[in-house]
């Protein structure tokens, strides 16, 4: 029997949606996340940094964007002992800078993905997957990243469509 790991990170606070900021209590990532809980029977971690990023937008940027330079590994609150049980890993992240949160590079490391099917999706406004199917390729080691599901992080609520048919699609039911 095969078992599968919803693995994301997500910020809430403040955002850009479309043209304004605004504050929210829960993620784009993560909404797109519980969509998926009522499709399929996973387990669900959420990545979280034990120093998180601002919840004012503007620093946020600039935080990050010294992570991705400085190829930082920012320390996580807390990780799986063990991800042995799980085939298929569903990694969800926000696009930052073009790629993964650095976090999420400091999950994939923590962990020797062998054998392991990695299905990976992120939110974004517009950028796309951008070069991070690449990057997760480098970081876990050992795992078939299969394609990945772009999504539009304003619009992450009314994904329900395009999210069933790519897990239908990737094997997931
Ligand atoms: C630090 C940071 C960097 C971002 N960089 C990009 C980017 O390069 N391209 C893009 O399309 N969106 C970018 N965004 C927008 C996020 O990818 C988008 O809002 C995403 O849905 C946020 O997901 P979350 O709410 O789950 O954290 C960035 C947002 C932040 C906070």
């Amino acid at each position: 029997m095969t078992k599968t790991l919803i693995a994301f990170f997500s910020r809430a606070d403040e955002n850009y949606f479309g043209g304004s900021m605004k504050y929210v209590d829960v993620g784009n990532t993560e909404i797109v996340v519980g969509l998926m809980k009522d499709l399929i029977d996973a387990d669900t971690f959420k990545i979280e940094m034990k120093k998180p990023y601002s919840a004012s937008y503007m620093t946020c940027i600039d935080e990050a964007k010294k992570d991705l330079q400085a190829n930082a590994r920012p320390e996580l609150v807390s990780y799986p002992s063990s991800i042995d049980e799980y085939d298929t890993v569903i990694l969800g992240y926000p696009n930052y800078w073009g790629t993964i949160p650095m976090a999420v590079a400091t999950f994939l490391e923590a962990y020797d993905f062998t054998g392991k099917t990695i299905l990976p999706f992120c939110t974004n406004e517009g950028s796309g997957m951008g070069s991070s199917e690449k990057d997760i390729k480098k970081y876990a080691k050992g795992a078939e990243v299969k394609r990945g599901l772009s999504i539009n992080g304003s619009r992450a609520g009314s994904s329900g469509d395009p999210v069933k048919k790519w897990l239908s699609e990737s094997g997931c039911k």
